[in-house]
């Protein structure tokens, strides 16, 4: 029963998770290629002093008329709309799914026994400060050198070089299913950070002082753009690191950190190119040209090498050597008593009827053994795969 619910808390969680970012990233895009895209002068000559740029859009039959304010008009005559819950509740909802799929389920999820051997709550501990240093230090970063002269710049290269670091840390604590989650889940914080510790106290601070009659100082202005430039080039890496855990051929790699860096850098790479390309910067195609090329390069690095011919002449293995290999490494996880996932292959009839299940899970995609739990050895899974090749019988 237990089990049961926290399936539904999984498929809830993600359910309303991939709703709320869907909303975070399409108005962030919005708001970028707004940004990008605004007629400003010198080409506009009859701007208002106040206006930085405007522009007309047509979207579901109706014609829209934005106007870009660098500071807050004195006079806003309705409503001032602010975006920050599509932020916090893409967090949360994330959260909670992180909760329910790798905190509850510590000892099968973040841990590999052969990568780290942490006990379930030391595991649970590393998470959890994983992702709150991950903003402190971030943060520490973006006010030490956000200010200085090219602060821009060195920013860049130093929170790229402290991503790079974390998955290193990730790669080499976690199981790494779980460390490629854990890195996205950590950009995602340090974006949601962005938007709760930053970017809104900071328009908060510039409306107020311009109620008060005051000028608003412009370091709120300043800061605010950083971070958000950042969560911009952040959003295509984190779909990515999110995603990429359904794909053992990424994260069962010996340098599963390197993967996952070069993957999020295309993922960076191609988002240069989207907002360059809405400032109609014609050089804007190497940007993407640039992120394809990695995406290549891995998906070349990655590529398994041939089965050797000799193995493919082998004759069929004999059921016996199967049901004792299912018997030995997996039969832990899948029996009357314990059913992951309402997997059983206790019997030989259950195992008949699982046979591709077991050939997509233990051979194809190698996801099974759980973290390799019971030690299975590569010529066992290469057995199973000749096994269900030649028919999947039981002799
Ligand atoms: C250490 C425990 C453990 C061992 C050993 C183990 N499994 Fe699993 N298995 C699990 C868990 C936990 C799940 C549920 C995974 C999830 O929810 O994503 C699972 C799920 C599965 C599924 C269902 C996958 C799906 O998403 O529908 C199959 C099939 C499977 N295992 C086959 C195997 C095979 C074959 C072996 C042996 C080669 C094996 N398992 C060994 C724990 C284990």
């Amino acid at each position: 029963m237990e089990t049961y619910l926290l399936d539904w808390a999984n498929l809830l969680f993600r359910w309303a998770h991939v709703i709320t970012a869907v909303a975070w990233i399409g108005s962030s895009f919005y708001f970028v290629w707004l940004d990008d895209s605004l007629e400003r002068r010198p080409a506009r000559t009859d701007l208002p002093a106040d206006v930085d740029g405007e522009l007309w859009s047509v979207h579901g039959g109706g014609f829209y008329n934005a106007r870009k304010f660098l500071t807050p008009p004195a006079h806003i005559p309705g409503p001032l709309h602010w975006f920050y819950w599509e932020s916090y509740s893409t967090w949360l909802t994330g959260f909670g799914l992180l909760t329910v799929l790798y905190l509850f389920n510590a000892t099968s999820f973040l841990v590999d026994k052969s990568v780290a051997d942490w006990s379930a709550p030391q595991a649970v501990g590393l998470a959890l400060g994983y992702l709150v240093a991950g903003w402190a230090v971030y943060d520490l970063i973006c006010r030490t050198f956000g200010q200085m002269k090219r602060g821009d710049a060195i920013v860049g290269v130093l929170v790229a070089l402290y991503v790079v670091g974390a998955s290193w840390l990730a790669a080499h604590w976690f199981a790494g299913r779980a460390a490629f989650v854990l890195t996205g889940a950590m950009l995602a914080t340090i974006m949601s950070g962005n938007v709760l510790m930053v970017i809104i106290p900071g328009q908060r601070k510039s409306v107020a002082a311009l109620q008060a009659g005051r000028k608003p100082d412009p370091i709120h202005g300043k800061r605010g753009k950083q971070r958000s430039v950042h969560n911009t080039f952040f959003t295509l890496p984190v779909v990515f690191a999110m995603l990429s855990n359904h794909y053992s051929m990424v994260w069962a790699h010996p340098l599963n950190w390197l993967v996952l860096d070069l993957l999020m850098a295309a993922g960076a790479l191609i988002r240069i190119y989207f907002v360059k390309r809405h400032t109609a910067d014609p050089g804007a195609w190497r940007w993407a040209a640039a992120g394809v090329a990695v995406l290549l390069g891995v998906i070349a690095w990655l590529a398994p090498a041939p089965p050797s011919s000799a193995a493919a002449e082998l004759p069929p293995p004999s059921y016996a050597e199967v049901r004792r290999i299912v018997g030995e490494r997996c039969v832990l996880c899948h029996n009357a008593q314990l059913a992951s996932k309402g997997v059983m292959l206790h019997t030989s009839e259950l195992l008949l009827g699982h046979a591709q299940q077991v050939y997509q899970m233990a051979v194809v995609q190698k996801l099974m053994p759980m973290n390799n739990a019971t030690g299975i050895t590569e010529d066992e899974r290469a057995l199973l795969g000749r096994w269900y090749l030649a028919g999947a019988k039981a002799d």
